[in-house]
């Protein structure tokens, strides 16, 4: 095997967790592909590598089970199958969101942002965290989902157990916890899946598109995937929401604009999933012995593609480093690419887009009230705290 030089790529360090992009820049310029001991895996970081990587399935597997590995059946859903045996699962989900409102959740989440705004200038200072993005979120996904919502508290520490395992790699004592907290996810699906889901939300409309004489499996592919949803929805979209508000007190100007401008509000959804999304990569296995650009790859390497090197790779967007709210070709990775894109996009950019709108109308601009954390985590970049004000 080849390996090349592994710089000091640690994402775990609390520098990097701070602020991850001179290190992958620095990774996707003098090793654009390169092994990680501690991740057990090949790190690509340029734009073109990771989309040619997405594109090829016959290469390069999601579904672990394609290169002898186990997947606990509480994990297969249509995150972790491949084509062709992910497209009926998939088309049914995708099928479900199409046929839902998306203005009216975006209003409708527009409402919610406005109130929990008002309810937090009302304080001296608030937690963006669990004050902002978590309750809109939830509610956002419930809305969509066409469920009630379950109390925010107990959820959020469900899905931050979830989460969390995700890392299990790097850290094996996140993955019991991490099981446990998705029986019970799994449990509450299962009743809804039973006997509740407002009509014409997106769980009633599953239900009702299961195919006929759907078997076991099938069944439980799909729960899964409503399970999926509910939680990785909830996670990713509250870290995209924290991140953004974020990125927001931070670059000088950026709120200015959006508040001269209500037409900037759908660029700037997207510039800030760019900028600092909340996925920082996915991970593939090779299912033979192939190369990424010219790199010999042997079978059965797990590959990790960086999405957040990849979304500042200056030969994809100029000024890469700059956030340019109007930035217009931003065919970012932000949300994925590809057959595993992100089912969710289209209803995450009418939550990103509601959250700005709500803030850009709001009587005050948001500023920064002490110091914000970061959850030390190398898949999910997102906020523990981030104390903020909106007193005049
Ligand atoms: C701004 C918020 C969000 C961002 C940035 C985001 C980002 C992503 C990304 C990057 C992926 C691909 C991961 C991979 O390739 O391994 C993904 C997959 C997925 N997302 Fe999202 N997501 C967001 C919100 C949501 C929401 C609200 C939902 C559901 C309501 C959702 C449901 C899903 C599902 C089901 C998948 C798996 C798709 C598959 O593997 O076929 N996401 N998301």
């Amino acid at each position: 095997m080849l390996v090349l030089p592994v710089l000091t790529y640690d994402p775990l360090d609390p520098a990097t967790v701070n602020n991850p992009y001179p290190a992958l820049a620095a990774l996707r310029e003098q090793a654009p592909v390169s092994w990680h001991d501690g991740m057990s895996s090949w790190l690509v970081t340029r734009y073109d590598d990771c989309t040619a990587v997405l594109r090829d399935h016959t290469s390069f597997a999601r579904d672990r089970r394609r290169t002898g590995q186990t997947v606990p059946e509480a994990s297969l859903s249509v995150q972790s199958l491949d084509p062709p045996h992910q497209a009926g699962v998939r088309s049914l989900f995708m099928n479900a969101l199409h046929a839902q409102d998306l203005p009216g959740l975006e209003a409708r989440a527009r409402e919610r942002a406005v109130g929990l705004l008002r309810e937090a200038a009302d304080r001296p200072s608030f937690d963006v965290m669990a004050e902002f993005a978590a309750p809109l979120s939830l509610s956002v996904v419930c809305d969509l989902l066409g469920v009630d919502e379950p109390p925010l508290t107990e959820f959020a520490a469900t899905s931050d157990a979830i989460m969390r395992s995700m890392d299990g790699g790097l850290d094996p004592a996140l993955v019991e916890p991490g099981r446990q907290a998705r029986e019970e996810l799994t449990a509450l699906v299962e009743s809804w899946f039973a006997h509740t889901g407002r009509p014409g939300g997106l769980l009633a409309y599953v239900r009702a598109g299961l195919p006929t004489g759907a078997d076991e499996t099938e069944g439980m592919f799909i729960r899964n995937t409503a399970r999926v949803m509910f939680q990785g929805g909830y996670s990713t979209m509250t870290a995209a929401l924290g991140n953004a508000l974020h990125t927001l007190t931070e670059c000088p100007g950026a709120q200015d604009r959006l508040r001269r401008d209500p037409r900037v509000v759908p660029w700037a959804a997207e510039e800030l999933v760019r900028f600092d999304g909340p996925v920082q990569g996915t991970s593939r296995t090779a299912t033979r012995d192939t190369t990424i650009a010219g790199i010999p790859i042997p079978a059965g390497d797990p590959v990790v593609l960086l999405f957040a090197a990849a979304n500042r790779d200056p030969a994809r967007f100029p000024a890469p480093d700059q956030l340019l709210l109007e930035r217009r070709d931003n065919r970012h990775l932000g949300y994925g690419w590809g057959t595993h894109s992100c089912i969710g996009t289209r209803s995450a950019q009418a939550c990103v887009r509601a959250a700005l709108d709500a803030l850009r109308t709001h009587p005050v601009p948001l500023r920064s009230a002490g110091t914000a954390r970061r959850q030390p985590s190398a898949t999910m970049r997102t906020f523990t705290a981030l104390p903020a004000t909106l007193h005049p």
